[in-house]
Parts: C-alpha cells; sequence; structure tokens
C-alpha cells in the first residue's frame, strides 16, 4: 500500500478501560467508530456531523442514495429526528425498543439529507446491545450506523470481520470488540409512515409480532425483491454476498448433488441440522441467523469457490435468514 493510501483500523475490547470513553470521543471529533449492536457491527458516525456522516459512505465504498438509520437511545429521542411520531409507532417502540427494529418515520428538517438518501424519511432505531447503548449514552446524542462492512459484502457480527472487510478501505476506523452479536442478522426494516406498515426487510422481529402490536395491516414488500421499484433503497440483491458464489438449493438432495457435480472444485455444502459431509448450521431458527455471517465469513477466509446452501424450513420464523441467503446468490 502507498503512504498516501494508509489508514489505519484498530481492534479495542469493549471492557478495555476507558474503551466507551474513547468511542465517543471520536465520534464527536467526527471520526468513524465500528462498534457492536446485538444485530451486526455498525460503523457509527455522529448523525449531525454531514462531513463524519459523508466519511462513512467512503469508508464502505457504498453508493450516496443509500440511506442510513439513525441509532439512538430510545422513544424520548425520536422527536429530534422525527417530524412526527404516532402514538401506534410510539407503541411499536415500546414493544421493541431497545431491539433489531427500525422504524421509517417523517424526517424532521434538521436531519441531513446524506442520511436519507435525499429523501423525506429517516430511519430510527434504538440498538439493545449493552456497548452500543452506552456510546449512545455518553454521546448524548444519535449516531448512524451501517453495517460495518465494505459495499456489498457479507455484514459482520464479531470485530475480525469488521477488520478484514475495512482493510481496504480509505478511512480510519476504531473498532469496539465486544464479542459476537447475538441476533446476527440485520434490524427488521418497517415503514410505519401509513395505515399499512411495510416491512422492508424482514428481521428477526417478524411480522406477526409486529401485527400484534400496530393493530392494522402489516405487508411484506420482501416477496418483490429484484423486480419493480425499489422499496428499501439499498436492498440491492447483492447486498449479502460471500466472496464464494453463493447457491441456493431447494432441498438436501439437490444441494448433495450440486455439491458432487461441482467436484472437484472447492465446494461447502451448508445444512440447517446435521447432514453427513456438510458444513451444519443449527437446525433452530435463531441460532443458525446468528451463526449464518460468521459461517460465510470463515468459508470465504478458507477459500472456497462455491457455497451450496440447502433451503431453510418453511416456516416463517426463517424468513429473515432465507431473506438474506437469497439475496447473497443473487436470485
Ligand atoms: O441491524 C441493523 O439495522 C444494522 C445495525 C448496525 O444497526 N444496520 C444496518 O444498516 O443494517 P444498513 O445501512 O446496512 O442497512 C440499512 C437498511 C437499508 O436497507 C436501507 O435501505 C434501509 O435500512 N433504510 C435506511 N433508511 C431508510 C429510509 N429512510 N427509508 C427506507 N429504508 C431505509
Ligand atoms: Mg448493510
Amino acid at each position: 500500500m502507498r503512504p498516501d493510501e494508509s489508514r489505519e483500523i484498530r481492534i479495542v475490547p469493549a471492557d478495555a478501560p476507558g474503551a466507551i470513553e474513547l468511542a465517543s470521543r471520536r465520534l464527536r471529533e467526527g471520526k468513524l467508530v465500528a462498534l457492536p449492536t446485538e444485530t451486526v457491527y455498525g460503523l457509527a458516525a455522529r448523525a449531525a456531523d454531514e462531513a463524519a456522516v459523508r466519511s462513512v459512505f467512503e469508508a464502505k465504498g457504498r453508493p450516496s442514495t443509500h440511506p442510513l438509520i439513525v441509532h439512538v437511545r430510545g422513544a424520548e429521542d425520536a422527536l429530534a429526528y422525527a417530524s412526527e411520531w404516532r402514538p401506534r409507532v410510539a407503541a411499536l417502540a415500546a414493544a421493541f425498543w431497545p431491539g433489531p427494529l427500525t422504524l421509517v418515520v417523517p424526517k424532521r428538517d434538521n436531519v441531513s439529507s446524506i442520511i436519507t438518501g435525499g429523501g423525506d424519511s429517516v430511519a430510527l432505531r434504538a440498538p439493545r446491545h449493552p456497548v452500543a447503548r452506552a456510546v449512545l449514552e455518553r454521546l448524548g446524542e444519535g449516531f448512524v450506523a451501517p453495517s460495518a462492512n465494505r459495499y456489498q459484502t457479507i455484514s459482520p457480527t464479531r470485530a475480525e470481520h469488521v477488520a478484514t472487510s475495512l482493510a481496504g478501505s480509505p478511512v480510519d476506523v476504531l473498532v469496539i470488540d465486544g464479542g459476537p452479536c447475538s441476533e446476527g442478522l440485520e434490524s427488521t426494516v418497517l415503514d410505519v409512515r401509513g395505515d399499512v406498515a411495510h416491512i422492508l426487510r424482514p428481521g428477526m422481529i417478524g411480522r406477526d409480532a409486529i401485527a400484534a402490536v400496530w393493530g392494522g395491516p402489516v405487508d411484506s414488500v420482501v416477496s418483490s425483491v429484484g423486480e419493480g421499484p425499489r422499496a428499501s433503497p439499498g436492498m440491492d440483491r447483492r447486498h449479502y454476498a460471500p466472496q464464494a458464489r453463493l447457491e441456493v438449493a431447494a432441498s438436501r438432495e439437490l444441494a448433495t448433488l450440486r455439491a458432487a457435480e461441482l467436484a472437484p472444485r472447492k465446494v461447502a455444502r451448508v445444512s440447517f441440522g446435521p447432514s453427513a459431509g456438510a458444513v451444519a448450521l443449527p437446525a433452530d431458527a435463531a441460532e443458525a441467523s446468528r451463526e449464518l455471517y460468521d459461517l460465510l465469513h470463515r468459508l470465504d477466509a478458507e477459500g472456497f469457490e462455491y457455497v451450496i446452501v440447502e433451503a431453510p424450513p418453511p416456516e416463517i420464523s426463517w424468513e429473515a435468514l432465507r431473506d438474506r441467503i437469497t439475496r447473497a446468490a443473487g436470485d
């Protein structure tokens, strides 16, 4: 690397003395901090600092039209960013915050259009992870935090993933290492601007749980991925892709056949629950979701050319994982 391209990625354990203070000071200075949330690691910048927000896009290599989520302590901060906070939206926040639910609401004028991709809505989420919460408390205001990976690569669920993914990035990043993320897949993104709530990105907070609180129709915009207008800018088909070519097979039998067909190339077959010759993810949806990205990162590190994933069980609890592997496959 030439000296003019040099940048630094430093990893600090979350429980090191002063780590939280260091993170919030860096944010106040307009620098970027990667930190754990319960879903995935986020690349944080102070939401009120336009230059810092711009450098998030630069660090990720992400197009400027893809809006960012503003992370807040809780509903008490919502009106600093939202122009309206209806009772039924407040009810969702009361039920699921802090936690992996992102609410898309009308934005206040003070929210930079750099954050919203030029749009008039803003996405808000109160993370549950103690490190993210501690930094928000210390900072006293919101930060934006997309997943802390280069554009169109798998989201990081460990500090090492961040360091690997952002190694080629042109921006200095401090990584706060809080260990592996407990959820492992990105938050549910829910547009709550109308009478119908629209799930723009499925996550571990599912449609039934949302509907029970929302008290009105809840739509999934997810099935139209890759077709028609894009509901959530940034939901590109290959948004979660590993380096290896990932394919989803309709059944375990077809996955086995496909893997045999690809031999002698370096092929990994991924099953849900044990299967001879396969790399097994747990048969439980929440556990498999927690481990999926870590497994894909490891298979990449081991240089697999192909990853053949068998179709996960059809139950609704697998929807978020199904969405991510379908995107990673780019089909
Ligand atoms: O779990 C998560 O949400 C993680 C952690 C770090 O909090 N963050 C995350 O951010 O996944 P990112 O930037 O990788 O994904 C944000 C998603 C994108 O699909 C984006 O299009 C959508 O949220 N989004 C953000 N603002 C939006 C808006 N105003 N309207 C519609 N979709 C929006
Ligand atoms: Mg992302």
